[in-house]
């Protein structure tokens, strides 16, 4: 009796630290079309619309310009798109820069995680599954944009976060 109590803790120990990591290593991006399939509509808040007139989607394509070159220039030498410490805050992490998905620049996906595994209709109305399969929601919302804009990026001025976030709210209405 003691001994199979002690099988099960030790299967659910090993789950409990085997789970997240092995679930996040297979998690791949899937592209902001896939997350605007139902997050379009009026219902559900528009998030692809809000999201696709934002800078942020312009920002691969900034890197693009000579402007950007101008100042990849002064840093190192290589071009822009092909400066890794540019692509970090205009795209996001490696596995993104390596998909088919970089030239959306800063998307869903880049703040709220790989989505393959938390996509599924049936996950993503479960936030507690959903955040276990991936989903990132940041808890301190102005501590997460600060991850990026900060005195790092070469044409930062100041950062006032009230003014930012109202640009790009992009919150599912209630009822
Ligand atoms: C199959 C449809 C579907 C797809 C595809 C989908 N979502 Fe969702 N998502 C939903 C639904 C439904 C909810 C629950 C909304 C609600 O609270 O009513 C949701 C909720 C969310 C939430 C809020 C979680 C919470 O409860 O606070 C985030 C963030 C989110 N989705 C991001 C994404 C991202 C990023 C992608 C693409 C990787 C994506 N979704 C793809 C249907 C989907
Ligand atoms: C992964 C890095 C990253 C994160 C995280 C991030 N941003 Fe940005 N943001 C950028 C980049 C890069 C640009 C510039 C895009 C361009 O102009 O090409 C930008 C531009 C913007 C702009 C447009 C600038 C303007 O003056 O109108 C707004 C608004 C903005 N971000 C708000 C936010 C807010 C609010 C958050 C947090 C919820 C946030 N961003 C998080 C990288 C990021
Ligand atoms: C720490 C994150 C970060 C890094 C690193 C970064 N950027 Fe940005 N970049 C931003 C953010 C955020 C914005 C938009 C708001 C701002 O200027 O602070 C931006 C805006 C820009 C703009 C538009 C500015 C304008 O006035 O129109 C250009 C061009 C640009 N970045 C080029 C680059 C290049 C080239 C590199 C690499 C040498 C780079 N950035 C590295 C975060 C970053
Ligand atoms: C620059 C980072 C950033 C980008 C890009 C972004 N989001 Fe978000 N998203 C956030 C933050 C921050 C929150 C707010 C978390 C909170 O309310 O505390 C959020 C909240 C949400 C919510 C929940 C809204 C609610 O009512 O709680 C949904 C759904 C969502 N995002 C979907 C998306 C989809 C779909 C895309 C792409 C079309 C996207 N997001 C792009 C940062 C981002």
């Amino acid at each position: 009796m003691l001994r199979r109590s002690l099988m099960v803790s030790l299967v659910a120990l090993v789950a409990y630290f085997v789970t997240p990591t092995y679930i996040s290593a297979q998690a791949k991006y899937v592209g902001t079309k896939v997350c605007g399939m139902c997050h379009k509509s009026e219902k559900q808040g528009q998030q692809l619309k809000i999201w696709s007139e934002s800078k942020h989607a312009q920002a691969y394509k900034t890197l693009l310009t000579a402007k950007a070159d101008d100042i990849a220039k002064k840093k190192g030498g290589k071009k822009a798109v092909e400066t890794p410490e540019c692509l970090k805050c205009h795209v996001g992490e490696k596995a993104l820069l390596e998909s088919a998905f970089k030239e959306d620049g800063v998307q869903c996906e880049t703040c709220h995680g790989a989505g393959s595994e938390y996509k599924a209709m049936a996950i993503m109305k479960n936030k507690e599954e959903a955040v276990k399969k991936g989903l990132i929601i940041p808890k301190d919302t102005e501590k997460f944009c600060k991850t990026c804009h900060n005195p790092e990026s070469p044409s930062y001025k100041e950062f006032k976060f009230a003014d930012m976030w109202k640009k790009i709210v992009h919150t599912t209405p209630k009822g």
